[in-house]
């Protein structure tokens, strides 16, 4: 409940805002200039949207010597009980930090029933999974170690018995933690390197920072259609997603094959109307990660902007209104290590 008076809150701001369009687009006949498109959105901006959507930082104090640990294990296929996946198999940096398949592959080829989100920048996120079950980064790790469809293990004693029979391993847990490897150790130095993946520096960001230039006129287009259609009284914050629970088919069911798993929330608080409620997932570098939505079911980006507005906001979008808003969201693309992703 407690995020509904929140959602009332943007919503009204939005509808405020269409009205405040619609009075400007009435004035544009007595004469105005088209300039004025930029300066109702300079308003816009910095009335409606400075607090709702925030940059990614460029760092973030983390413990070094926790983040170079994690990252190894992250890597390492040792830590499946076939020796054969690791975290990276289905959370790949070089592919968005996901696999980009519908539903991901574990151990003994077992298919899982859910789509694998992205790693990168998760650590903004104010609950991990779909559902939200897990309330942090170290809390969400137990969960593929130990889920038969992923990793498979049964015990915590292999793993640990495998760490601290390795001497880089023993040295790097002594670094970081002073001790022999733990389960808690572990889950830490995992939690610290995913904290870690931050990807900051899109052209969105450089915008949201100050650097007018870095969206060209269609990107910003698309911004102004993101913002005043309502897109951004889900997906907003650092992540652009990753702050609020919210229903998947709002006006329209998202998807009419139904497979996958659409129990949501419900799953945890067996409340009816929980059903089909998931954490709002976060659209930063959105166009590396298809297929799109929990279940995989939207194969491109266009696909998936034009299911949200009939579903989410009960509205259609032209051909060249989804163009621009596709255009917009390849602009929320950052770097990683000062790389472009
Ligand atoms: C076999 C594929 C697979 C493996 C291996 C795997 N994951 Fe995942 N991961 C998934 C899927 C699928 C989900 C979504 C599950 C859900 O929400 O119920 C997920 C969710 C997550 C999330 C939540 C992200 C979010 O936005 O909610 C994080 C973080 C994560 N995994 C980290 C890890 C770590 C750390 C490891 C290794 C210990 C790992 N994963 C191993 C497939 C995998
Ligand atoms: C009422 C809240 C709400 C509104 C409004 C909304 N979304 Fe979403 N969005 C969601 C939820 C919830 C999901 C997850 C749906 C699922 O996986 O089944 C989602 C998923 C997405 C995805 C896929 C993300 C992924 O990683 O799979 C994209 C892209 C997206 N939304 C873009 C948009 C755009 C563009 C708009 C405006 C036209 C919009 N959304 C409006 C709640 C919303």
């Amino acid at each position: 409940m407690k995020r509904q008076p929140h959602l009332f809150f943007i919503l009204f701001f939005v509808i405020a805002l269409t009205g405040y369009f619609a009075f400007n687009e009435n004035s544009k006949a007595d004469g105005k200039q088209p300039t004025y498109i930029s300066q109702e959105f300079e308003i816009l901006e910095k009335q409606q949207t400075e607090n709702l959507i925030q940059p990614i930082p460029e760092s973030l104090p983390l413990n070094s010597q926790k983040v170079i640990l994690g990252e190894k294990l992250f890597a390492d296929k040792n830590l499946s009980a076939t020796k054969t996946i690791s975290c990276s198999s289905c959370h790949n940096l070089a592919l968005g930090g996901t696999d980009q398949k519908a539903v991901s592959t574990g151990i003994h080829n077992r298919l899982g029933t859910i789509n694998a989100p992205t790693v990168f920048n998760s650590g903004f996120n104010f609950v991990q999974f779909w559902d939200g079950r897990a309330p942090d980064l170290a809390t969400q790790a137990v969960s593929p170690l130990f889920n038969e469809n992923e990793m498979g293990n049964t015990n915590w004693e292999s793993i640990i018995s495998y760490l601290n029979k390795d001497n880089e391993y023993r040295t790097l847990f002594q670094n970081a933690y002073a001790s022999p490897a733990t389960p808690k150790a572990l889950l830490d130095s995992l939690s610290e390197y995913q904290k870690s993946l931050i990807t900051p520096n899109s052209k969105l960001d450089q915008y949201l920072k100050g650097d007018h230039s870095a969206l060209n006129t269609l990107e910003l287009e698309g911004y102004q259609l993101f913002i005043n259609r309502g897109c951004i009284s889900c997906h907003q914050g650092i992540n652009m997603g990753g702050n609020l629970y919210q229903k998947a088919g709002v006006f329209k069911e998202l998807s009419t094959t139904k497979t996958g798993d659409w129990d949501g929330r419900y799953k945890i608080t067996k409340n009816i109307q929980d059903k089909g409620v998931f954490k709002v997932p976060s659209l930063r570098n959105i166009e590396l990660t298809a297929p799109y939505f929990h279940d995989g079911s939207a194969k491109t980006l266009k696909a998936a902007v034009e299911s949200m507005a009939k579903s989410q906001l009960g509205t259609e979008l032209t051909e060249q209104e989804s163009y621009k808003i596709v255009t917009f969201l390849k602009a929320l693309t950052g770097e990683y290590k000062k790389h472009p992703l």
